[in-house]
């Protein structure tokens, strides 16, 4: 039960530090008074909170310096700098600089400067933070922007954002338009080679399932090693037609190469952690691991022969998940400046009604074609453009098969464009789709010549 909002009104008003001297209080009453006190008058008296500095639950320390950051007076301000170099927990450090940073005194400037060489640095951050706010004073950009070269991820970025970023892309399309000549289009074509002809910054949004390993007919590569490096130069081209902070939604799993014979191992490869990091390095951000679970009686058997023997070394789980590796394309703006770029119109169009995914864990069926052997479920397409798309976006699956993405893309109102190299299932694409009456963005079929002539 937490402390009643009454009686905390009622101490703010007398000396909280009396109070406690003369009742015997425990732990949880502290941490809930701490919790609860709410905004501070200036006026008021934190010399009871400078006492609870030294008690040993580190949550109470914590709590203690928040208000007492709250009371924005630098008579605290040595006491603050006292926690922040001696303090042993680093919560409570980070939070007494703080706290020293929300002061916005001058005369802080001296410590923060200090706190900038600390060793962990989410204190760097918070001394970062509070220095910004004498930003374009010279003595603090001297001391601030050195610190691009720092070895923290964190560091560095809050620094160029602050004073080395470009603001202006050249992009000269609108954020949200596409160009026509790409909307509803399938290339038959090597979708890299057909992706070299488009516009940096052409598509909203990447959904894809890549070949599997050697584990198909249409996947044959002469080695794993082979493999990656194509995927790397595919998903390098999509970084560069992909726009400012839109995302690549990567679908994969595991494979297994059959055994050669009785007396060799299957191998196993696993493709979605191999492709992360290669995807890092280009400076797509990671974002989300979506798992797509399948009922178990739709996957492949594996567990039979541990069943009857289960002798340890040999167990071999059915396989029911497949990953859905989130990423965005890198950029300085939040995801806020992306949502802002829509009217109202589309963004209230493209909301998410009804049910929806409140977990990584989505329950989908798998699809069965007799035409093509990895076609992606349409729930599964259907969630993820709702998610990761507004209605009139240009979504883009390089390796398109079937045509799921497209076909899906089409129904929740985006436009598409889709490649795909094998002449049989780009025939198969095209019988799966219709052609309506009154449609005024029918998807076309072309070759990578005709294609290549349309592009203006
Ligand atoms: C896993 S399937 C995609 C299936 C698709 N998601 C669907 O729902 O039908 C991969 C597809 O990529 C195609 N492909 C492989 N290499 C390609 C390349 N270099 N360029 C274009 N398509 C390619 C294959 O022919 C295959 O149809």
């Amino acid at each position: 039960m937490g402390l009643a909002k009454k009686h905390i009104q009622e101490l703010k008003s007398q000396d909280i530090g009396a109070f406690l001297q003369e009742n015997t209080v425990n732990n949880a009453y502290i941490m809930g008074l701490l919790e609860n006190l709410g905004r501070l008058p200036s006026s008021f008296n934190g010399d009871w909170l400078v006492k609870l500095l030294d008690n040993e639950n580190s949550g109470i320390r914590f709590l203690a310096v928040k208000n007492l950051g709250k009371l924005k007076n630098d008579c605290f301000l040595s006491v603050l700098n006292n926690v922040a170099i001696n303090d042993s927990d680093t919560n409570v450090r980070r939070e007494a600089v703080s706290a020293i940073g929300r002061l916005r005194k001058l005369n802080s400037k001296e410590i923060l400067f200090n706190k900038l060489k600390d060793e962990d640095p989410k204190v760097v951050c918070q001394a970062i933070r509070g220095l910004l706010v004498f930003k374009g004073m010279e003595e603090v950009d001297k001391q601030l922007k050195p610190l691009l070269n720092h070895q923290n991820e964190m560091v560095r970025q809050v620094i160029r954002k602050e004073y080395f970023s470009s603001k202006e892309t050249n992009n000269p399309q609108k954020h949200t338009e596409s160009y026509d000549y790409l909307k509803n289009i399938v290339v038959h074509g090597d979708t890299i080679e057909t992706m070299k002809l488009l516009k940096d910054e052409s598509v909203h949004l990447t959904f894809t399932s890549p070949p599997y390993y050697n584990a198909r007919d249409y996947s044959i590569y002469p080695s794993y090693k082979y493999y990656l490096e194509f995927l790397r130069n595919v998903f390098q081209e999509v970084y560069r037609i992909t726009k400012e902070g839109r995302f690549l939604l990567l679908n994969t799993s595991p494979v297994i190469v059959p055994r050669v014979s009785r007396s060799h191992s299957s191998k196993r490869y696993p493709i979605p952690f191999d492709i992360h990091h290669y995807l890092m390095e280009m400076g797509w951000e990671f974002i989300d691991d979506i798992i797509w679970e399948k009922p178990e009686a739709s996957v492949k058997n594996r567990i039979g022969g541990f069943q009857q023997h289960r002798k340890p070394l040999g167990y071999k789980p059915n396989t029911v998940t497949e990953y859905i590796f989130v990423y965005r394309k890198s950029t300085e703006k939040l995801l806020d400046w992306n949502i802002h770029q829509y009217d109202d119109e589309t963004v209230k169009e493209s909301k998410i009604t009804g049910e929806f995914d409140t977990t990584n864990v989505w329950n989908i069926d798998p699809c069965f074609d007799k035409v093509h052997s990895a076609v992606f479920p349409i729930e599964l397409c259907k969630r993820v453009i709702q998610y990761y798309s507004y209605k009139n976006d240009l979504i883009f699956d390089p390796f398109g098969g079937s045509g799921t993405v497209g076909r899906t893309a089409k129904t929740l109102g985006r436009y598409f464009f889709l490649t795909e190299k094998d002449e049989k299932y780009f025939s198969y694409m095209k019988s799966k789709f219709s052609f309506e009456l009154g449609d005024d963005c029918p998807a076309k079929f072309m070759s990578f010549n005709d294609f290549k002539g349309t592009i203006v």
